[in-house]
């Protein structure tokens, strides 16, 4: 009867679904992460969270063994997901075992790759706990470490059953996290719904006060742009790599400026955009308007592109045979994605450095 009675409380919430060939997600938004445990198996669960969030959320965890990593980062390595397949050998997890990734996207991105390796695969969800995992990195069943500088170069597909959004916990991020996320949030607006982002950029003050009423209607509206994409293309063979629109620059920035991820996004998109205008595919009006609203908000860094972007672009995944695809905007809401040479690559990217000289000068 409870669980009857708690079956009909979750179904009160607003739920997304993402079902694919491979695999089906229930994002849960609006959530309360203290009944996460009506959604989980009564034994064989094993919690990967970092300490940060433990220290904030430890006591309302389901029962379960607790596998803690340093937050941050430098915990997406194979050395860490390795760490943490032999712990929870050690700890008995068998095949039946579930995962419970409770953290942001670096705790998602690394528990969604242990559940995908660890005995060839065991059932696993996230309980989401930043606005970036929210809005973008704990949906679509991408996981990942990193090699090196490399960003997310090793990686599985395989989606979470569900995923947890609580919103009051946004309210425990920093300052400098919570803008990250935003980077996320707006990078969904910019590629898909024009109107979105209009109303995100007349909204700015209220979200950075972190309403949650209104946070709860951006997260969802972004989450349904991304759940429309990954259900088309789950395995990002085609469409889905507009969601890649701002990392191609964004991760060269993210790993040698040592930036926030969402924070670097926002800087790689309005590159991005100037690419666009550069290969022709959007009239500079678009740019102009694109980078005097991002400007208003007060969220887009200034850092310098290192001299040697391109030797780290080529070695991206994206790249192949002297070319990659890059993700351009034909007008702000509508991204497309285009095949573009490593040499026209540096071209733009010398015409970019040197724009940058003159207008800092
Ligand atoms: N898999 C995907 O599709 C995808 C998409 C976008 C980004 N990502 C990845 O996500 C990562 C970034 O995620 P992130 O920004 O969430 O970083 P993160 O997981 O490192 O979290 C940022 C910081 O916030 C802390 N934190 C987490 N929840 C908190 C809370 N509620 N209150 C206070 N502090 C909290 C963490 O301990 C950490 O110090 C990057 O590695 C990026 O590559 C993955």
């Amino acid at each position: 009867m409870i669980y009857l009675i708690r079956l009909l409380f979750f179904a009160t919430m607003e739920q997304i679904r993402i079902n694919t060939t491979e695999g089906r997600s229930l994002l849960i938004m609006a959530g309360d992460m203290s009944d996460v445990g009506d959604l989980l198996p009564a034994t064989g669960l094993f919690i990967i969270t970092d300490s940060n969030v433990r220290r904030l959320y430890g006591g309302s965890f389901p029962p379960g063994e607790v596998l803690e990593i340093e937050p941050g980062e430098k915990s997406k390595t194979l050395t860490v997901a390795g760490d943490l397949c032999r712990r929870l050998l050690e700890a008995g997890a068998d095949r039946s075992a579930f995962i419970l990734g409770f953290g942001g996207g670096v705790v998602c991105d690394v528990a969604g790759m242990v559940a995908s390796i660890y005995m060839r695969g065991v059932r696993h969800a996230f309980v989401s706990t930043t606005l970036l995992s929210q809005v973008d990195a704990s949906i679509g069943g991408k996981t990942g470490v990193n090699l090196g500088d490399y960003k997310n170069i090793i990686g599985t597909f395989r989606q979470p059953e569900f995923v947890l959004c609580d919103h009051t916990m946004l309210s425990t991020l920093t300052e400098e996290e919570f803008r990250s996320g935003m980077g996320e949030l707006v990078k969904h607006s910019v590629i898909r719904d024009r109107n979105l982002f209009f109303d995100i950029m007349a909204s700015v003050d209220r979200i950075l006060e972190r309403d949650p009423a209104l946070l709860g209607d951006f997260i969802s509206r972004a989450v349904k742009i991304k759940a429309a994409v990954v259900r088309r293309d789950p395995l990002e063979k085609g469409i889905r790599r507009i969601l890649n629109f701002g990392h191609t620059f964004g991760h060269v920035l993210e790993t040698s400026c040592r930036i926030p991820h969402g924070v670097a996004v926002i800087q790689g998109m309005l590159i991005a955009a100037e690419l666009s205008v550069w290969t022709g595919e959007m009239p500079h009006s678009e740019f102009r308007m694109l980078e005097v609203a991002l400007a208003e908000t007060g969220m887009v860094p200034d850092y310098e592109l290192p001299a040697n972007v391109v030797n780290l672009i080529s070695r991206d995944k994206k790249s192949q045979a002297g070319s990659l695809n890059v993700v351009l905007l034909r007008s702000v809401g509508r991204a497309v994605v285009r095949r573009l040479s490593l040499t026209e690559l540096a071209a733009f990217v010398n015409y970019y450095r040197e724009r940058k000289r003159i207008v800092n000068q």
